[in-house]
């Protein structure tokens, strides 16, 4: 069961040749940041411009680096959303016309179910189910959440942010602190020599209680926007801080803690051995090492999905497909784009 993904939700075009559900064969991403970088942040009309100039070039590459000819190929499967409209549009019009030429079945992939699968992509973990629930939590520059995976096809929703998103916080921050963009890994690099206890910055909401949505208990939501605003003061009253590594390390410290306290929280009171987590955010190496000192202290097992697929890319969309494909389940029909679709 070989699957052709393709990613186009933000500002990478990706394309991915998956076996199994679960071999990567091939894994190439186009990445725009240098495009966005002037702006400090991504602008959707260059995004949607330069998925039209990669697209094909991209997929071509995965075709190729995976050795794989159309022949090969029983699925297509492409990200229908959340993300960026233009962009989206981009990735599933390529997906439709390769499709209908190689007279292949296109499916359409959820873009957080695909991160919430990703740390399947290293092969020695094991397939989560009924009785091997996992909690995943989801942290990305769009979107944060917790989700109990019972399988493949049963991921559930535990809590989720009720303002910014971890990378977004990360980003914010990052140019207030002068640090450029993507936030994430420019604060991770001047942190690297700072003390991340000498400033202190608030942790996200405290306490029990029923979230301001109403929708999920309060002790399974996040909160980032006040650690922002306490930065933007902070920033205010010592300007001599920009650029700092204490000040980044402190930084990036609160929204690490606020990540490991939920996903503490949720992986005992759902009673699980396995926790996972995924997005881009992941990619940092102190955060890393939180998890996994909270995965020794509670006694589970954590499984940190590998460095190259915590960011965007098409292998966590093709694998997904995959999986799906072997378990039976029908291909989901490709119509338009979801722009806000949440997980499903
Ligand atoms: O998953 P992703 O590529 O895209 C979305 O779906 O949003 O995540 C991008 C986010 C950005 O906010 C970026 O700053 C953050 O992930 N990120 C990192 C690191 N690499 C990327 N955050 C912390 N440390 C990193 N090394
Ligand atoms: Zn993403």
């Amino acid at each position: 069961m070989i699957v052709l993904g393709i990613e186009t939700s933000c500002d990478e075009t990706a394309a991915s040749v998956v076996e199994s559900g679960r071999r990567v064969c091939s894994h190439v991403v186009w990445s725009q940041i240098a495009e966005h970088q002037p702006f400090g942040g991504v602008v959707p009309e260059i995004a949607s411009r330069a998925h039209v100039e990669a697209v094909y070039p991209v997929i071509r590459e995965a075709m190729d680096q995976a050795q794989a000819k159309w022949a090969d190929v029983s699925l297509m499967a492409v990200t229908a959303g959340p993300g960026l409209a233009s962009s989206l549009l981009i990735g599933l019009t390529a997906a439709r016309a390769l499709a209908w030429r190689a007279q292949l079945p296109l499916t359409a992939v959820n873009h957080l179910a695909g991160h919430v699968y990703s740390f399947l992509l290293d092969t020695t973990v094991p397939d989560p189910g009924p009785e091997t629930p996992v909690v995943v939590l989801l942290a990305t520059g769009g979107h944060t959440l917790l989700a109990r995976m019972d399988g493949v096809d049963a991921m559930t929703v535990l809590g989720q942010t009720l303002d910014d998103a971890a990378g977004e916080a990360l980003d914010k921050g990052a140019t207030l602190m002068g640090l450029g963009y993507p936030g994430g890994p420019a604060i991770e690099a001047v942190a690297r020599e700072g003390d991340p206890a000498r400033f202190s910055f608030p942790r996200g909401l405290q306490g029990a209680g029923r979230a301001t949505n109403g929708m999920y208990p309060r002790e399974r939501c996040f909160s980032f926007s006040g650690l922002k605003t306490s930065l933007r003061y902070l920033l205010r009253d010592e300007p001599a801080l920009m650029g700092n590594a204490d000040l980044a390390a402190s930084y990036q410290e609160a929204v690490f803690d606020a990540l490991v306290d939920r996903l503490e929280r949720a992986s005992i009171e759902e009673h699980v051995r396995h926790f996972a987590c995924v997005g881009g955010v992941a990619r940092n190496l102190r955060f890393r090492a939180k998890l996994d000192e909270m995965a020794a202290r509670v006694g589970v097992t954590g499984y940190l999905a590998p460095p190259a697929y915590c960011t965007d890319n098409a292998a966590m969309i093709a694998g997904l497909a995959g999986a799906r494909a072997l378990l039976g389940l029908p291909v989901l029909p490709v119509g338009d784009v979801q722009p806000n679709a949440p997980l499903m």
